[in-house]
């Protein structure tokens, strides 16, 4: 076994992305190492689609390393990523007896991760949180880089990540044996968020050029990365860890003023896709609904579009990223979507909507993007069209 370690480089915030088959077996040691001896307990909140024994084998490590465990099961959806669920692992970290010097464990994919991070930036003004991920989505995104929370059901509609706290994991370690158990269209999910970082791969600080080369590396890998080959896969997620850890130190916390290279640039896709992620009624294959990596999929379509429609790049830009899409089974269109105002109109509901004003991240070439602020709602909603299968 080969452990890749990824830093990600915050000044008095630097920590570990540990990344391999069977590093989850490190947690207890690098657990104590961090934490120090004054840590007694750790709250494990473990997602219940994690098979048994990986968590059993966590806790047990654990209690070997002298903490006390106590494990809280989610089942994720995000109707269950909500204020009511923070509440609820509150109450249990506070019967546990939980205090300031320990620390909470996600092991679970992206819903669990955000809520766990939450419950940790919250719990006494914020303790140490370690974060497991167990989707190659959350592996590639949702654990890396310090945005914790949950949505908002406001007046009977579903805010996404509404509410939240920028929380940075003490350490991550993304045992990717923990993917041989995700279903396919799961898999595909997390594929969906590497396209995106491809997409955006040159517009990222990057010194010594490895990320502008991510895009060509995916491309000439899609038959790998499709058949999930397992060394092709553990190379992705530490290229994409690596990818995401430089544009959060550069930029922890998506500021405004950060117009290029910053945090922002990992909404391409978002504005659009979490405007048609909750809607009902859509389908995009056999099964109904969105799930988040696919509706982001779906996002950077029409992000490529509007992009056209404003003279900021070519077709070609789309055509490329439809490939990519194509090649790994993602889908590029949707059945039953609202007319373009409605999915414009909940674009503004999103938190990239800036002061009134709708801001997007467009591209300007293949694996160059930028923000938009001000977008022009005739190119979003034309933007909109080219996902549309009916
Ligand atoms: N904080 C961030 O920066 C960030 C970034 C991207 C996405 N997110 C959030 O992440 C969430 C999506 O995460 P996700 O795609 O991981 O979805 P998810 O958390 O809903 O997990 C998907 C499914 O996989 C199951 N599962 C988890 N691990 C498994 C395993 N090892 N084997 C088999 N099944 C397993 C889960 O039980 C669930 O049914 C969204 O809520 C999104 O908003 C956050």
């Amino acid at each position: 076994m080969s452990t890749r370690v990824v830093d990600v480089d915050l000044p008095d915030r630097a920590y570990e992305v540990r990344i391999g088959r069977g590093v989850l077996g490190e947690v207890p040691e690098h657990a104590r190492g961090l934490l120090g001896e004054k840590a007694e307990r750790v709250l494990v909140v473990r997602d219940t689609g994690v098979p048994q024994r990986f968590a059993d084998e966590l806790v047990q490590g654990l209690r070997d390393a002298g903490f006390a465990a106590r494990v809280c099961d989610l089942t994720p959806s995000e109707a269950v990523k909500r204020v009511e669920t923070v509440e609820r692992l509150l109450i249990e970290a506070v019967r546990f007896g939980l205090t300031r010097v320990d620390a909470v464990i996600s092991l679970g994919g992206g819903v669990v991760c955000d809520i766990a991070g939450f419950v940790a930036a919250s719990y006494q003004r914020g303790i140490a949180v370690v974060q497991c991920p167990s989707t190659l989505l959350s592996m590639v995104d949702a654990s890396v880089g310090g945005k914790t929370g949950v949505n908002l059901l406001v007046d009977g509609e579903l805010y996404k990540n509404m509410v939240g706290a920028f929380h940075q994991p003490t350490m991550v370690v993304a045992d990717t044996a923990l993917l041989d158990s995700l279903d396919a269209r799961q898999r595909r999910c997390g594929l969906a968020e590497c396209v995106k970082h491809a997409m955006i791969c040159q517009s990222v600080p990057d010194e010594d050029e490895t990320h502008a080369g991510l895009l060509g590396w995916m491309q000439a890998r899609l038959g790998a990365i499709s058949a999930f080959d397992r060394e092709t896969i553990d190379e992705l997620v530490e290229r994409n860890v690596a990818l995401k850890a430089s544009v959060v130190a550069g930029d922890e916390r998506e500021s405004p003023e950060a117009r290029t290279g910053g945090r922002m640039l990992l909404n391409f896709g978002h504005t659009f896709g979490h405007a048609i992620e909750t809607l009902d009624g859509v389908r995009a294959g056999d099964e109904p609904g969105l799930f988040h990596g696919e509706a982001v999929g779906l996002g950077m379509c029409c992000a490529c579009a509007a992009a056209v429609s404003l003279g900021l790049c070519d077709d070609s830009v789309g055509a490329s990223l439809r490939a990519m899409l194509d090649a790994v089974g993602l889908p590029t269109r949707v059945e039953g979507l609202p007319g373009s105002d409605v999915i414009v109109e909940r674009m503004g509901h999103d938190k990239k909507a800036a002061g009134g004003s709708l801001r997007v991240i467009l591209p300007e070439g293949l694996g160059r993007c930028s923000i938009v602020t001000d977008a022009d709602i005739g190119a979003i909603g034309a933007g909109v069209g080219v996902i549309r299968a009916d």
